[in-house]
């Protein structure tokens, strides 16, 4: 996968170089390119920014300066080869025609960070971890001119509008950041151990983690539940899951009522 990310201010996005994303670019499951967005600009003060059409409080990103940027970054395309270069892994076909030998073209999808956006949630984080190159456009002040986006859906590019949270941010960068880790770590090889993707919370279950514990079994006072110690795993489970179900009911009542009630089995009912 190839990540380019641009902003006005690169360098917050430095800690995408450490832990567990950092460590994915240094084996090349993932690239992460971070650019500079005034390097796409003409004048001697490198402006980005104007001021609204319709009047009104703040600035807004000039879609000029988006544009040259973007189609720089999309313009890599030779980088996601073989996928995207059918001559190299393609089929000849009998009448010399190249085909892509059944392979799809590569997908290709731009995230824009905005508080106005469809909420992000563990669902997109799935399905773009699947994707071959994703541009990400952090805006700032009041953000982006709309005709950016659209343009570039009509290129026939996935534009995907998102926000992290019913909050306002400065800026896309930190947003950025949230769905990077989130999509990266769910590319296959980028966890060492699957197995702590099945069970946490937001995961297939639809339900919130159950609570953890580990040595002592007895600290300050408080004992771990006699359950875990039990080495019964029959037991362990079902304790987990009661736990996950009354934690979501408590905490996330909205992700019981999303629950599908055909996955419930007697005794999750019955709680
Ligand atoms: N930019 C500013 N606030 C944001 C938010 N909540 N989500 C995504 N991008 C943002």
């Amino acid at each position: 996968m190839i990540i380019d990310v641009v902003s006005i201010f690169p360098d917050y996005l430095a800690p995408l170089g450490l832990s567990l994303v950092g460590k994915a670019r240094e084996q090349g499951t993932v690239t992460i390119n971070v650019h500079d967005l005034r390097q796409w600009t003409t004048d001697r003060h490198r402006t980005v920014d104007d001021t609204p059409l319709g009047g009104g409080a703040g600035m807004v990103m000039k879609p000029d300066v988006w544009g040259q940027a973007l189609d720089s970054v999309f313009a890599h395309e030779e980088l996601i080869a073989p996928h995207g270069d059918k001559e190299a892994a393609g089929v000849v076909s009998p009448d010399g025609a190249v085909t892509d030998g059944g392979e799809s073209p590569p997908r290709r999808v731009l995230i824009i960070p905005t508080p106005s956006g469809q909420s992000f949630s563990q669902r997109h984080a799935h399905d773009l971890a699947t994707v071959d190159h994703i541009a990400v456009a952090c805006g700032r002040y009041e953000g982006i001119d709309a005709r950016v986006a659209d343009h570039y859906r009509d290129r026939g590019i996935e534009v995907a509008e998102l926000s992290i949270g019913d909050y306002v941010l400065n800026g896309g960068e930190v947003a950025a950041m949230v769905m990077i880790e989130a999509i990266v770590r769910l590319i296959p090889g980028v966890v060492g151990n699957p197995h702590s993707l099945v069970e946490e919370s937001h995961g297939e279950a639809g339900l919130l983690e159950y609570p953890v514990f580990t040595r002592p079994p007895s600290w300050r006072g408080l004992d771990a539940p006699a359950v875990l110690l039990s080495g019964h795993h029959g037991r362990i489970a079902r304790w987990r899951r009661d736990q996950s179900l009354e934690r979501t009911a408590r905490r996330r009542p909205d992700m019981i009522e999303a629950l599908d009630v055909t996955e419930l089995d007697a005794h999750d009912q019955a709680l």
